[in-house]
């Protein structure tokens, strides 16, 4: 069976906005984030506070989330690699931050400059001081399936990790393909391993990057399994600049399209939504990779 409602988890403004190679200005992207809530999302990621020579693209994080302080009802996490992005997130009022770990040696060392364990050494007191504060804590998990160095990840690797980051006290999990080359029955193997390891249903999101156009039919497993986060970034905007071949998150519009579909409730109005990423994808220059959005708009 599907649930009757699904959480979108929207990454668009992060997830998107990083992989840019312009800088786009902090007032559109304040804009973005404003139209997102209006269109009902309730969780919209807003930024990270890493390294700003990591990522330049995201280097106006502190100009950007006081920006969203008139927004209500609508969780703002952000990503925090280390203490030293906690300090900065919560001396801004941040209330929901994500720690990022890998479950391969290669992604740890191209994305944190760390091994697998020495990350997790790292994300241990950002996890314990942000849970002391009450924040909500996002563990996530990149190369849950494949990694663009390593090949094919084995779903034993993903689990010892996934249960290190619960161990810390992450109050959920994503697992993120992130450069797309999960397939159905790849996702239902993971989940299987993770339910048999003891890491509850209830605590996973799924985080697709849609390289292979599959990650629709990859959500729709996840569903079938009892997941009910899904990530997801308007039109499709997306990638890691420290993973080459990872192309944009599956599209907020096709998963709102398809769960519309099958009477699964997201409470986002679609319409808003195609706006707010056309409206988007004018500033960026170029129209944007979302079939449903094209449909939609009939450019
Ligand atoms: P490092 O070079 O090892 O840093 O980078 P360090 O710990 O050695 O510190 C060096 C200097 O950086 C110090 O300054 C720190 O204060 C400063 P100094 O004392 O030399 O003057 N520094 C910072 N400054 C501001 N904010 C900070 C910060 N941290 C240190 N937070 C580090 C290690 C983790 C910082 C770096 O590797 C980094 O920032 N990485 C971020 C990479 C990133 O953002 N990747 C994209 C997000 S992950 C993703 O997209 C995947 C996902 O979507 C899921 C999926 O698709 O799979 C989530
Ligand atoms: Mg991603």
């Amino acid at each position: 069976g599907l649930p009757p409602r699904v959480r979108i988890y929207e990454v668009g403004a992060r997830d998107g906005l990083q992989n840019e190679s312009a800088v786009v200005p902090v007032e559109v992207k304040a804009e973005f984030v404003h139209r997102l809530a209006d269109a009902g999302l309730t969780t919209v990621e807003a930024t990270s506070f890493v390294h700003p020579k990591w990522v330049p693209q995201l280097a106006d994080a502190a100009e950007l989330f006081p920006m969203l302080h008139d927004i209500r009802g609508v969780a703002l996490p952000v990503l925090v690699p280390n203490e030293r992005g906690l300090d900065r997130a919560l001396g801004l009022g941040v209330r929901s931050v994500a720690v990022f770990g890998s479950a391969t040696e290669s992604f740890a060392k191209a994305n944190l400059n760390r091994t697998v364990d020495e990350s997790l050494a790292m994300f241990a007191p950002v996890v314990a001081r942000a849970k002391e504060r009450g924040l909500r804590v996002r563990g996530y998990l990149s190369m849950c399936f494949g990694d663009p160095w390593e090949g094919p990840v084995p779903v034993p690797r993903v689990v010892r990790v996934a249960k290190a980051l619960r161990d810390l006290g992450c109050d959920e999990l994503s697992l993120g393909d992130t450069i797309g080359v999960a397939t159905p029955g790849h996702v239902r193997a993971l989940l299987a391993g993770l339910a048999g390891a003891g890491v509850p249903v209830d605590a996973l999101g799924v985080h697709f990057h849609d390289t292979y156009g599959q990650a629709l039919a990859n959500t729709l497993a996840a569903l079938q399994h009892g997941v009910t986060t899904v990530d997801a970034s308007a039109g499709g905007l997306g990638g890691c600049p420290f993973a080459k071949s990872a192309t944009g998150n599956l599209a907020t519009e096709d998963l709102v399209w398809m769960l519309r579909g099958l009477g699964v409730e997201t409470g986002v109005d679609l319409g808003r939504l195609v706006a707010t990423s056309t409206w988007m994808a004018d500033r960026l220059g170029r129209p944007s990779p979302s079939r449903t959005v094209r449909a939609l708009t009939h450019k």
